[in-house]
């Protein structure tokens, strides 16, 4: 079957731009928020990227306007029953997910494939929620969607072969790099990207270097666009707190457990950029200012 039209449920961060990408790819796309405000605030959202592409020059206002119009934005679950792909983007909840793809398994016709964004909840127990295991994926991006070029692709144990290989197609169709990853914890990128950061703090809690001095050895000794600490602001530290303690529950070894001035700093409300402050002051958004610890 090939998939002509994808619905994505959730419109935030990642929903916002997995739409984007989606419709930019020439797909017909239909993202699914809870309310109005949700559903514009997202593709106001898109509207903005697309501008900031075409100012660029790298889209056409022709070709915006095209992409534009193969995105719908909608409150109403029942309206995605027509999709060939649902891929889920709402909070990372596991009993929200399952509630989510029950209800659209009652609403899809049985080749509607199903896939979840999730980062860190294992794939097979949301797929069991519904009665196409063997039509559910994982289909990890990342933040910010529109830029980053992978997307794990994520097969479980009840995964169809030929459904996985047609996600694996239409993660490269959407421009990406598709990466194949068995329903592990994390799959890939956690796996190694959550220790890093993990450790990152907890270089700075025995004072082996200040914030600014960490994020500058990792983007200039190694090459990354931004230092781990930097990178956790971006990501979010609740985010990442979140994640860690799944990892830790599932693997039970030290490197995933987060370390205390993660969860001091999430109790705060210190959770990045999101919140005006976390490793840095966002006051001026332009210029962070380092927090000394
Ligand atoms: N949406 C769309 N485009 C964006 C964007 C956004 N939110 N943010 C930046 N861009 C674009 C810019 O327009 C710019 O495009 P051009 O090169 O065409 O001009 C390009 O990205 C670079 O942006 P900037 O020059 O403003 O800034 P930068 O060079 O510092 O890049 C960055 C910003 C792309 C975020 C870069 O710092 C980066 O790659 N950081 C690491 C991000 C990362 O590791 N993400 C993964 C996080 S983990 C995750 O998501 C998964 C999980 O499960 C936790």
């Amino acid at each position: 079957m090939a998939i002509q039209k994808v619905g994505v449920a959730g419109c935030g961060l990642m929903g916002s731009g997995i739409a984007q990408v989606c419709a930019m790819a020439g797909f017909t796309t239909l993202v699914r928020e809870v309310n109005h405000d949700l559903v514009e605030k997202g593709i106001k959202g898109i509207e903005k990227n697309l501008g900031r592409l075409v100012e660029k020059g790298t889209i056409t206002e022709a070709a915006k306007g095209e992409i534009r119009g193969r995105l719908k934005g909608t409150i109403g679950i029942e309206e995605l029953r027509d999709c060939d792909l649902i891929i889920e983007a709402i909070i990372e909840q596991l009993s929200a997910k399952r509630e989510l793809f029950a209800a659209l398994d009652g609403l899809c016709p049985a080749a509607t494939i199903f896939a979840s964004n999730t980062s860190s909840l294992t794939i097979t127990e949301i797929a069991t929620a519904t009665k196409r295991p063997q039509r559910f994926v994982g289909l990890h991006f990342f933040n910010p969607v529109p830029v980053m070029k992978l997307v794990e692709v994520v097969k479980t144990i009840a995964t169809d072969p030929a459904v996985y290989e047609e996600m694996v197609a239409f993660g490269a169709k959407l421009g990406k790099t598709p990466v194949r990853a068995h329903d592990s914890t994390g799959f890939i990128v956690n796996r190694l990207l959550v220790p890093y950061l993990l450790d990152a703090i907890r270089a700075l809690e025995e004072g082996v270097g200040s914030v600014e001095d960490i994020d500058s050895s990792m983007k200039l000794g190694c090459g990354h666009p931004m230092g781990p600490l930097a990178l956790l602001d971006f990501v979010g530290l609740d985010t990442t707190y979140y994640i860690a303690n799944i990892m830790f529950e599932e693997f039970r070894e030290r490197r995933f457990a987060p370390p205390s001035l993660l969860k001091r700093m999430v109790l705060a409300g210190w959770n990045g950029r999101k919140a005006g402050r976390g490793f840095y002051d966002y006051a001026d958004a332009r210029e962070p200012k380092a927090m000394k610890f």
